[in-house]
């Protein structure tokens, strides 16, 4: 009997625990998704670099950085996407935002040239936030079938170009002792164990979380906040997706979720269905991956066949 009455008395106590360890997640979850307050992005500095900035998510969000008072410098392999989007910054917010342009493809530059013009760019202004945006995708396939081509490319734009511009600008920021950079990873490497038939693309966002996650103890005591952003499916041109309202958010109602968390977690998940949908993928990973994988062969199947 006094058995039985320990056991429950314990059962009671570590259900009461685990309760409490799960209210407040929640409640921690619901504060950062909805209540806590942005950080005022110019005490980084005045200006922003965005690389791949021309389309999809980031070139949403040059319009909310310049909404928030900041100065962009747009990178870019494409002059006159560029120039379109320096012509929309300039009509929505005129004088107030400078920009400044920097023609560069990623995938044609080295590394050593990426630090290198992203570093001379930056010479006499205050560059206080870096956006590693620029990513390419391709539609599932076998690993084998991803040509040589485009297997150089997608290492040198998702990968490398992060690692030098994220060389380019760090120099500056110890000095100046502040600094954010904002890498842009992905839910396909962050919250499910595998992803197959886009093996080479969850594996650069791999890269980019734990690069984030590892650089970002190196400098958080000298002002530098270092982030990886993680998200799931949003509607752009790389997804071919259309906004659905629960699950895919548009480029902009995630660009303004992206902007509200600079500065804080290592690694996170901004938009709010998304980190629902990151929990549910974690909980039942073996039928996310299982799920995944039919879906990346259906549209694999689908594209051969339209061929
Ligand atoms: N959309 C999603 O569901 C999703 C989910 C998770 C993570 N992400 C990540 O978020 C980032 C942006 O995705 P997105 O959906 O906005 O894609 P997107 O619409 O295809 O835009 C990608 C941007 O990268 C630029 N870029 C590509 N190759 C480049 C190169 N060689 N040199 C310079 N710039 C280059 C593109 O320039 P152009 O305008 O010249 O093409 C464009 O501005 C990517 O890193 C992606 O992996 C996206």
């Amino acid at each position: 009997m006094v058995l039985a009455d320990f056991l429950i008395a314990t059962g009671a106590v570590l259900g009461f625990i685990s309760l409490f360890k799960n209210v407040l997640t929640f409640a921690r979850w619901l504060y950062t998704a909805f209540l806590r307050k942005p950080k005022d992005l110019r005490d980084y500095g005045s200006w922003a670099i965005v690389t791949g900035a021309t389309d999809g998510i980031r070139k949403a969000l040059v319009f909310e950085l310049a909404s928030k008072g900041l100065n962009l410098m747009l990178v870019g392999r494409n002059p006159s996407k560029l120039e379109a989007t320096s012509r929309e910054l300039w009509d929505r917010f005129g004088a107030t935002t400078e920009v400044k342009t920097v023609v560069t493809d990623l995938v044609k530059l080295s590394g050593e040239e990426i630090a290198a013009a992203i570093a001379g760019a930056m010479e006499g202004i205050d560059v206080g936030l870096l956006v590693n945006n620029a990513g390419m995708a391709y539609l599932p396939k076998y690993f084998h079938e991803v040509d040589r081509e485009l297997t150089e490319s997608m290492l040198r734009v998702n990968v490398n170009a992060a690692v030098w511009a994220t060389k380019g600008v760090i120099d500056g920021m110890l000095k100046r002792k502040r600094g954010a950079i904002l890498n842009m990873g992905s839910g396909s490497a962050m919250y499910i164990s595998s992803f197959p038939l886009l093996t080479l693309y969850a594996s650069t966002k791999a890269f980019l979380t734990t690069f984030s996650k590892s650089i970002s103890l190196e400098y958080e005591g000298q002002g530098i906040d270092i982030q990886c952003q993680a998200p799931f499916f949003i509607a752009t041109k790389m997804t071919m997706m259309k906004r659905r309202y629960l699950f895919i958010p548009s480029a902009e109602i995630f660009s303004r979720a992206s902007v509200r968390w600079i500065g804080y977690d290592r690694v996170c998940n901004p938009y709010w269905s998304h980190s629902v949908q990151a929990f549910m993928a974690c909980t039942l990973d073996t039928i996310t991956v299982w799920g995944l994988e039919c879906y990346a062969k259906w549209v694999r199947d689908r594209e051969r066949s339209r061929r």
